[in-house]
């Protein structure tokens, strides 16, 4: 299993919001996560991301028990595994479309082939803006900026919190388009947290959280 999850608990002071979620995910496979508003998706996904913590069960990721890991290795591990896309895209604003692909290899100790790069952000379509500024390009463009960042690093393990959540529906079916592609070309393991029945129709198989709990 590329992800496993048994019994894992996580509280904020006193209300328990994973309440035993166990949750197998094989390599390769492209999951959609759904739930209401506050029912711990984000939750979850900082948790196998390795960004916070839980307070009981275990959980693997990418065959790294994450339960009892210190920060450092948290960041290891992080660093070693994982990709992450966000609602909001999280560019970097000073840096242009290429630089914001470059930089978190740089930081990572990964070598930075310029050509492959440039290869990556022309096979998201942003051929020629590779010089722009976040704040030059549209959401959808920003998006595949962000999409791009992350297949630079060559996660193993994809994490995308409602990646669609502030496109419109021409440009979250384009994105979904794309990460459906790039997950089947890669093989790499996707879960997208998705409020959308669309979003996660793409996906091979879908789960909702309910109560703390996985359904
Ligand atoms: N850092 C935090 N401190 C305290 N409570 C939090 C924190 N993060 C999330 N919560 C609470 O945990 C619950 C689940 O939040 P979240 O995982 O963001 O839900 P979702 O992503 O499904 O909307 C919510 O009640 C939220 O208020
Ligand atoms: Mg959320």
């Amino acid at each position: 299993m590329m992800i496993q999850a048994k019994g894992l608990t996580k509280n904020y002071g006193p209300s328990s919001v994973l309440k035993g979620l166990d949750l197998e995910i094989p390599g390769g496979q492209f999951v959609a996560i759904m739930g209401e508003s506050g029912s711990g998706k984000t939750t979850f996904l900082n948790l196998l991301a390795g960004l916070d913590r839980a307070d009981g069960g275990s959980l693997s990721v990418a065959g790294v028990e994450l339960v009892g890991k210190t920060k450092d290795q948290l960041v290891s591990f992080r660093r070693d595994h994982l990709a992450m896309i966000f609602q909001d895209f999280h560019l970097l604003g000073g840096l242009s479309a290429f630089e914001n692909l470059l930089l978190p290899l740089r930081l990572s100790g990964k070598t930075a082939d310029k050509e492959r790069l440039h290869r990556l952000l022309a096979q998201v379509g942003l051929e020629g803006k590779e010089h722009k500024l976040p704040q030059q390009l549209s959401g959808g463009e920003q998006q595949r900026v962000a999409i791009a960042r992350a297949l630079a690093l060559e996660p193993k393990v994809l994490l995308a919190d409602e990646p669609t959540g502030n496109l419109d529906r021409k440009n979250s079916e384009a994105i979904l388009g794309l990460l459906k592609g790039l997950q089947q070309s890669t093989g790499m393991t996707l879960v997208m947290v998705t409020h959308s029945n669309k979003a996660a129709a793409v996906a091979d198989r879908l789960v909702t959280l309910e109560d703390g709990c996985l359904l």
